[in-house]
């Protein structure tokens, strides 16, 4: 047969938002499977967000795309021929086929799909991917405990959805935060969230705290920028945030002002706020640890002694000009004799 299998390529990297003139159509032959392989018929095409890093050839990411490519991304299909051993036809997978009718497989990384459990479509949203970073992210890192608030963004989304309902299913207190009137009245009304707020209507922070009176203790990060921030004016004591997304900087050429989280997600990474007086039951632990060190002589350090009461002024101002080398220090009288 010649053609009969509609493509939608990869072009260029969008500057900014992507527009259509980004990507190219072709249409090819339909493939034939080879042996170990099957045909399939791709029936839903997931859209993520990620897609528009993968078109940056971000290196997080295994795909790389050359113009001319066709998109990556992951479909429902039907297998429509197999000639694999452990798929037959009729059996509906999920698969890359990315943008394409149809595309052959050798089976790896496929997943059979139980149509009984929901219609098929969920194995791209809130049975597949997305839901599975909802409730791994809510589960095991924000860990909400009964009666905490959690908040989430992009909350009608397939991972901000999942996040919510299962924080809520924990007994967490559950604040959305979505883009229009309309989302946030399904969040509630659906999703059975306790609250949702509407960040176009403006000032984030003054309507977080009127919905989050008693702090924010877990936020599930989808959007990053300005909505983040505006949580973390809110956080209750001991909150935890969870870093998934990140799309408000996707689109952008180069990444937003201020520090630059991305490389967080990529690396797992945690951070943790530190206050020291949370810790001023180890200080004898650490005085004979530390003493131990200086003793056999593994332990250096440094100090920038300024001589005199009134060198003080200028000794402060040359610290917070970072021109102390070692701990500032001030002489002001004899140091007893050891
Ligand atoms: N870490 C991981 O492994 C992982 C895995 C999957 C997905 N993710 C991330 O999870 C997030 C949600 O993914 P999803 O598939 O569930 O997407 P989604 O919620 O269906 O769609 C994205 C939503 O983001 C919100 N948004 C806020 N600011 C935006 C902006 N400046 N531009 C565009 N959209 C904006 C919009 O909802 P509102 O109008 O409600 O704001 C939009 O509907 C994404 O950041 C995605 O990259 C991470």
């Amino acid at each position: 047969m010649s053609g009969g299998n509609q493509q939608i390529t990869f072009l260029r990297s969008p500057r900014g938002l992507p527009v259509p003139e980004d990507f190219g159509a072709a249409e090819v032959d339909i493939p034939t499977p080879g042996a170990g392989q099957f045909l399939s018929r791709t029936i839903y095409l997931s859209l993520d967000p990620y897609y528009r890093n993968v078109m940056k050839n971000s290196q997080i990411y295994a795909d790389r795309l050359a113009p001319g490519d066709v998109m990556v991304g992951e479909t429902v299909a039907e297998i429509v021929e197999s000639r694999h051993p452990e798929f037959k036809n009729g059996d509906v997978v999920a698969v890359r086929n990315g943008w394409q009718q149809y595309a052959t497989s050798d089976g790896q990384g496929v997943r059979k799909i139980d149509p009984t459990l929901a219609s098929v479509s969920t194995a791209l949203g809130v049975l597949g991917m997305p839901g599975l970073t909802g409730y791994a992210g809510t589960v095991f890192l924000a860990q909400p405990l009964p009666g905490q608030t959690f908040v989430v963004s992009a909350c009608t989304g397939p991972v901000g959805c999942t996040a919510g309902q299962v924080a809520r299913h924990m007994g967490a207190r559950v604040v959305g935060i979505a883009g229009s009137k309309e989302k946030c009245d399904y969040a509630v009304r659906e999703l059975g969230f306790d609250a949702c707020v509407d960040y176009r209507e403006g000032d984030l922070r003054a309507q977080l705290k009127a919905a989050c009176p008693n702090g924010i203790d877990a936020y599930f990060d989808n959007v990053g920028g300005a909505t983040l921030e505006a949580v973390t004016l809110n956080l209750a004591m001991g909150a935890r945030i969870v870093l998934c997304g990140m799309i408000e900087a996707y689109s952008m050429d180069t990444p937003p002002p201020g520090p630059w989280l991305g490389p967080l997600v990529g690396a797992r990474a945690t951070m943790k706020g530190l206050v020291v007086y949370d810790h001023m039951n180890r200080l004898p632990e650490m005085t004979r640890v530390i003493a131990r060190w200086i003793h056999e002589g593994s332990f250096r350090w440094k100090e920038d002694i300024s001589e005199g009461l009134d060198r003080a002024p200028e000794a402060f101002c040359r610290l917070m000009r970072g021109q102390n080398f070692g701990k500032s220090l001030v002489q002001i009288g004899a140091a007893p004799q050891s």
